[in-house]
């Protein structure tokens, strides 16, 4: 099938992808002409498992970067709206962008001469989005019977964004016309019927997954508040767990037992909860507030959300309490800091709460070594001015960030951190202490390998020897 994808940007170049790897005919479009430019020459802008493979494998066949978005649409059955929806000064999603190629596509609809098209909201919107569509379609010209508006909502998670978009616990569709969903079901047949898993060079399904997976057909407001209903459901379940794990510090409990308790319940089960320094990402605050905007516009009482935020922003301030009940006084300190991504596995720092407690660090006089495997350009940019002024510094790796500091942050929940050699860290600080806001390793461990060691919800723990002390440097 010929599909368009309006915007390249995360959801835009995975669906890309992947829509290629499923044999659709794809154009991808993008009026940002230096990011087409390094497409074109094969280079790929995010950090994202098998992304590269597929960008290369179908570029200049399958897959076409173009800034011809009139054209794209009028050659497509199916368009797929993945441009930006930024957090707007409201709080909820800035949709100017969707606006805008919504009158662009119109003119692809009207160029495209009666062939009829479903134009398919992808990008994380509120509810009412695909109404608004479909009615700049109309005001723009597009002749109604000629195309649809649908809204398919997308799941993924960044650093296993297309596995997530190849096997999917559901995809889910809204439509209003049978039409349209017959065009969507044929999109994703090739997952729906199980024939893309059967393919020998298909990229291998993740153990637990559900395949093939279900296609849920939902009307298009529906859909739209699927989305924002499980961004601000998983949400809470994680401030759930942080406050669960502020209780069990008050308590004198260990969170990591309680979580197993808790997630053995099958109706609760073990995901999304890890407690740690608050949730972040392009996702889950914009959605939250979105969500939380149109339940007060309808006069719905949605507070418990207000609280969901609540939790998450004072999570990074007891993190901050914690990191100065460890030092005492933090002005003129080295402070090492690992991790600088929303979480562990991108080189995200939207909304990064790692991001946010650096630079409370350095604003109360701190100075900060900080490492991250993938996310340093782009922390870079945000620290410029800070870096200039020498109060921020960026490590080659753990080890050299943790070089003489009096203290070592865990920031994100990064894999590799957990196999770090702990004997070459504690050589390599100033004083062995660890305030470890991502709970990345266990107590009774650290305390044998000689750490002052804090993280969240659990019992706090000291070296088991004696200290050697270190000579001045
Ligand atoms: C999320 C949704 O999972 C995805 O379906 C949606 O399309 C986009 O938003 P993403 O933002 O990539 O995906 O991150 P996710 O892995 O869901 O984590 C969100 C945040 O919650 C991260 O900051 C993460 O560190 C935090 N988190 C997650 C926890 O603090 N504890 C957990 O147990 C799980």
């Amino acid at each position: 099938m010929k599909i368009a994808i309006i915007g390249s940007g995360y959801v835009g170049l995975v669906a890309a992808g992947c829509f290629a790897e499923l044999e659709h005919d794809v154009l991808c479009v993008d009026n940002d002409a230096t990011k087409l430019a390094a497409l074109a020459r094969g280079e790929c802008p995010i950090h994202e498992e098998f992304l590269p493979e597929l960008l290369k494998d179908y570029r200049g066949n399958r897959l076409v970067f173009t800034d011809d978005l009139c054209g794209a649409v009028a050659a497509s059955e199916v368009v797929f709206i993945t441009v930006g929806t930024p957090p707007g000064p409201e709080g909820g999603a800035d949709l100017s962008s969707v606006e805008q190629v919504a009158r662009e596509i119109a003119r692809g609809v009207v160029l495209g001469n009666g062939g009829y098209k479903v134009i398919v909201e992808k990008s994380t919107v509120p509810v009412f989005t695909a109404g608004w569509v479909r009615r700049v379609l109309t005001m723009s010209g597009a002749p109604r019977r000629w195309f649809d508006v649908a809204s398919n909502p997308e799941f993924l998670r960044e650093g296993t964004a297309v596995c997530d978009f190849l096997c999917p616990d559901r995809i889910v569709v809204g439509v209003n016309s049978e039409r349209a969903a017959e065009k969507l079901r044929a999109v994703y047949a090739p997952l729906t019927t199980g024939a893309y898993y059967r393919r020998a060079d298909a990229i291998p399904p993740p153990d637990n997954a559900r395949i093939p997976p279900p296609l849920i057909e939902t009307s298009t407001r529906s859909a739209e508040l699927i989305k924002q209903a499980s961004n601000a459901y998983l949400a809470l379940r994680v401030s759930f767990i942080n406050a669960v794990a502020n209780l069990c510090e008050a308590t004198g409990a260990d969170v990591d037992q309680v979580r197993e308790g808790l997630g053995a319940d099958a109706r609760i089960g073990r995901r999304f909860l890890r407690p740690g320094i608050g949730y972040g990402g392009s996702c889950f605050p914009k959605d939250l507030d979105g969500f939380r905007d149109v339940a007060a516009q309808h006069g719905c009482d949605f507070r418990l959300l207000d609280e969901v935020k609540r939790i998450n922003a004072e999570q990074r301030e007891r993190f901050l309490r914690k990191v100065r009940e460890a030092l005492w006084t933090l002005p003129g300190k080295r402070l090492a800091v690992l991790g600088l991504a929303f979480k562990g596995g991108t080189d995200d720092v939207r909304e990064s709460p790692a991001i946010a407690v650096a630079g409370r660090l350095l604003a109360e006089g701190a100075s900060v070594v900080a490492y991250d495997p993938a996310a340093m350009p782009r922390a870079r940019k945000i620290f410029a001015k800070e870096a200039a002024a020498g109060q921020i510094e960026f490590a080659e790796d753990a080890y050299a960030a943790a070089e003489g500091a009096d203290a070592l942050l865990v920031l994100t929940d990064w894999e590799e951190f957990a196999a770090l050699d702990l004997g070459r860290l504690r050589e390599a600080l100033r004083c062995p202490v660890m305030v470890d806001g991502r709970n990345v390793f266990p107590p009774a461990r650290m305390a044998e390998e000689g750490f002052f060691y804090t993280s969240m919800g659990r019992p706090a723990a000291e070296p088991r020897r004696a200290l050697k002390v270190k000579k001045a440097s």
